[in-house]
């Protein structure tokens, strides 16, 4: 029986496995079990920020582990307390919560929304169309997508999904009962979708005519990958909590909220907890990525290479305007538009070596790790158009 016979027969089917095995990896290249090397363009997803194999993150998590690898949050703990300063630093919001992954600081933020409302009458929670916060009940409440949500109701009460980018709509649902709303400055699963200068400019608005919290989602967006630490940076939106998840643990799991001391505030002793969360080896990890990131000036070469990666999509864009409809992003957090299922064209890709995600059917999403170089981007893309060259086909029905 092949590995992969073997994971269909134990696992529940909720993952669409890849026909590969990964045996390792090393900077912005896996390898397979078959002698195969790939150039990995989407990173675990947004995770991996300093590649495969890093030595600063080898080492980190090689001296926690020898010193302690759990004791619990019973005591404080050095590792934690240097990656909220990194945090704190690079976010400039003063207070950290340490948690294990994005859809449980989605949880968090939103039991202190609850909290922090039910003081002052306030219940409602609304998020944004098309959003993904995660798998937990409270995210899915506020999703709207029926992909993530179809059976698994009923929902949290109090929670609405209004239209993303719908400035108007803001005002209808907007009032002095919402405690908090929910939104990703750019929508990742989604298919790489910003968030508008008018929309941000109404929500500011109502913000300070209401007066309720506002939670940036920055799981996907977040640590430095559009160029700034934060998506929300790009929009002068200053949030009152924020949600961090992926690159924070340099691969292992974990997840964090950020806030303002006044609505940290909020929590008291025994209020909100974990056993895991902020786990020294995981928090030592993303130690390694954040003081790699300060000391390389990596967000100003995610910004260089970003808009270099931008530029010869839009390019590619012009040459196939058939295939191609609009590229969107920043950073190294950026999509491509196809004018069809981009399914085919992943499968080409990998076919030719180079692996890239397609989210939203039409859109290839290309979230690759930080350090990925010009001459990656420049192979990404030329392989693109040898692809689009050849023709993509649709798969067989
Ligand atoms: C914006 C956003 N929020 C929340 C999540 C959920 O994070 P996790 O899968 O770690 O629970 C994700 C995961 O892709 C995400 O992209």
């Amino acid at each position: 029986m092949t590995l992969h016979e073997r994971d269909t027969e134990l696992f529940f089917h909720t993952y669409k496995r890849l026909p590969l095995e990964i045996i390792r990896g090393e900077g912005a290249y896996l390898f397979t079990a078959d002698g195969k090397r790939y150039l990995d363009m989407f990173g675990g997803i947004a995770v991996n920020a300093l590649g495969y194999g890093h030595p600063r993150v080898l080492q980190a998590i090689t001296d926690q582990a020898a010193r302690y690898i759990h004791v619990s949050n019973y005591f404080v703990q050095e590792p934690q307390v240097r990656l909220a300063t990194l945090l704190t630093r690079l976010s400039g919001f003063p207070r950290v919560f340490f948690c294990n992954s994005g859809t449980e600081a989605i949880e968090g933020a939103f039991k202190i929304a609850r909290k922090w409302g039910s003081s002052r009458d306030k219940r409602e929670i609304v998020g944004f169309s098309n959003a993904f916060h995660g798998r937990s009940m409270g995210a899915l409440s506020l999703m709207d997508r029926p992909s993530y949500r179809d059976g698994f109701g009923p929902f949290l009460p109090h929670c609405t999904v209004a239209p993303f980018n719908d400035p108007a709509a803001l005002h209808s649902v907007l009032g002095p009962n919402t405690a908090a709303v929910i939104l990703e400055c750019i929508q990742g699963e989604a298919g790489i979708r910003p968030v508008s200068t008018e929309f941000i400019h109404v929500l500011q608005r109502l913000r300070g005519a209401f007066g309720f919290l506002v939670i940036a989602d920055e799981i996907q967006s977040g640590g430095g990958r559009t160029g700034k630490f934060l998506a929300c940076e790009h929009s002068n939106l200053r949030p009152d909590l924020v949600t961090l998840a992926k690159p924070i643990g340099g691969g292992l799991p974990l997840g964090a909220i950020l806030g303002t001391q006044l609505v940290a505030g909020t929590l008291q002793p025994g209020t909100h907890g974990t056993t895991f969360g902020g786990n020294p080896v995981a928090c030592a990890a993303g130690a390694a990525v954040l003081e790699e990131l300060i000391a390389t000036n990596l967000m100003q070469q995610v910004t260089d290479n970003g808009a270099f990666f931008t530029g010869r999509l839009m390019q590619l864009c012009s040459d196939f305007p058939t295939i191609c409809k609009e590229v969107r992003g920043k950073g190294l957090m950026l999509g491509l538009e196809l004018a069809q299922d981009g399914g085919p064209v992943v499968t080409a890709m990998r076919d030719r070596g180079i692996l890239v995600n397609c989210t939203d059917t039409t859109v290839l999403r290309f979230v690759p790790p930080l350090i990925v170089s010009r001459d990656q981007i420049r192979e990404t893309i030329d392989t693109l158009r040898t692809v689009f060259t050849a023709g993509v086909q649709p798969p067989p029905q």
